[in-house]
């Protein structure tokens, strides 16, 4: 199906700062823990990786969300990590502990022997699952294909999993800054391969998750992550079925770096919420479209708090095209399913005043 054929273009329409009828609206992890259905097919799937990799039930997730709320996006379910374990290093999901590699990064040795997968082979089982996505989609929203930055994945590779202080990963950085580049270099140019296959298996937009690059101090987050994803923005394809293929960076706490962000050729920059909206638009509003950034935890909230906050998140961007709503980071596995119905409910009345009625935008 070519994208001509979508029923809903508005996030597309946003992300290149062109008039739309309402702020159109997804959520960072909007297919997971917090839905019952989801937990169901995960334990069908035996595993988070079984689920990862069997097309059919990824995309079957990747829907769920759109069908309890009016988004106007899916984004492919999979994860950041597939990247270090098509590198061999064997990613495992281990109960109350999260992501755990059987093997680290730990030598400049290890990083020089460390494969580039590629999209067409190792990883070809995510370009299926963006191919099934589509299929399923039918055109209702466009498709959003992901990744991992360089930076963020060679966290969890050099950690072997989650961490707090990021001790290894920025020894690194420090004591061994040759290597460091040569692992980040190796990094980007499989993310940009992986990013370039899955625009090719239907993505319709694309977005570089650089969830750790607020724990790195300005020198270094320039020199190790910044770089590395203008590296892979410099490779994508910037447009495909005729529309362009927006890529959104989103450096969590990266809010003091926002101009830098938007140098890199990116379409969208995420926000999380520590920085406002008015602020960000003021800065680099006339360049990128804007993406976030209510706090997450405001879903714990009761409804009528969500009300007056989503009606702050859109006065505070203010009238106008070139702002996505979604969440500052990705929504908590005890968030009350209604309370999402709340935020959408809330969007939806309140952000047609911010836009031109006469914007024809999305079809649906
Ligand atoms: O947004 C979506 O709905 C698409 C799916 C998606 C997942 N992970 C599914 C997932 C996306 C976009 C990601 C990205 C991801 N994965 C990031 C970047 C965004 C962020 O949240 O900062 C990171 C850092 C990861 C790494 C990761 N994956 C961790 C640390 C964990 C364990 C902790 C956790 O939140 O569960 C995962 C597992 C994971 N990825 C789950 C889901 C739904 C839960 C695992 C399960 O269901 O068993």
């Amino acid at each position: 199906m070519s994208s001509s054929e979508l029923k809903n273009d508005r996030i597309l329409r946003a992300f290149q700062r062109q008039p739309v009828d309402r702020t159109p609206v997804w959520m960072m992890r909007q297919a997971g823990r917090y839905l019952a259905e989801y937990r169901e097919v995960r334990a069908q799937a035996g595993s988070f990786m079984g689920l990862c990799r069997s097309p059919e039930l990824a995309a079957r997730v990747t829907l769920q969300p759109l069908e309890r709320y009016e988004l106007d996006a899916a984004i492919l379910f999979s994860d950041i990590l597939t990247i270090p374990d098509a590198m061999g290093l064997g990613l495992n999901f281990v109960a109350g502990e999260g992501p755990v590699f059987e093997h680290r990064v730990k030598t400049a040795a290890d990083i020089d022997r460390l494969p580039q997968p590629s999209a067409e082979k190792e990883l070809r089982y995510v370009m299926d699952a963006v191919a099934a996505c589509r299929k399923e989609l039918a055109g209702q929203v466009p498709l959003i294909g992901f990744t991992g930055s360089p930076w963020t994945l060679a966290t969890y590779m050099i950690e072997g999993g989650s961490s707090k202080t990021f001790a290894a990963s920025k020894s690194l950085l420090f004591n061994e800054p040759e290597a460091a580049h040569r692992l980040m270099a190796k990094l980007a140019d499989t993310v940009a391969d992986y990013l370039n296959g899955q625009v090719e298996a239907g993505a319709q937009a694309l977005m570089i998750f650089d969830t750790w690059g607020g724990a790195l101090d300005p020198v270094r987050y320039r020199e190790f992550s910044l770089a590395y994803m203008r590296r892979i923005v410099e490779q994508l394809p910037r447009e495909r079925e005729g529309r362009r293929i927006p890529v959104t960076l989103f450096t969590k706490g990266g809010g003091q770096w926002l101009e830098d962000i938007a140098d890199t050729g990116c379409d969208g920059v995420g926000l999380d919420w520590t920085t406002s909206l008015t602020d960000a638009r003021r800065r680099i509003g006339d360049r990128v479209a804007l993406q976030g950034n209510l706090d997450p935890c405001m879903l714990h909230a009761n409804p009528e708090v969500i009300r007056r906050e989503v009606a702050r998140c859109l006065e505070e961007f203010g009238h106008g095209p070139g702002h996505v709503f979604n969440l500052g980071h990705g929504i908590q596995p005890e968030t009350p399913p209604e309370n999402v119905d709340a935020m959408i409910r809330a969007l939806h009345e309140l952000s047609p005043a911010y836009h031109d009625a006469a914007a024809t935008s999305a079809t649906s």
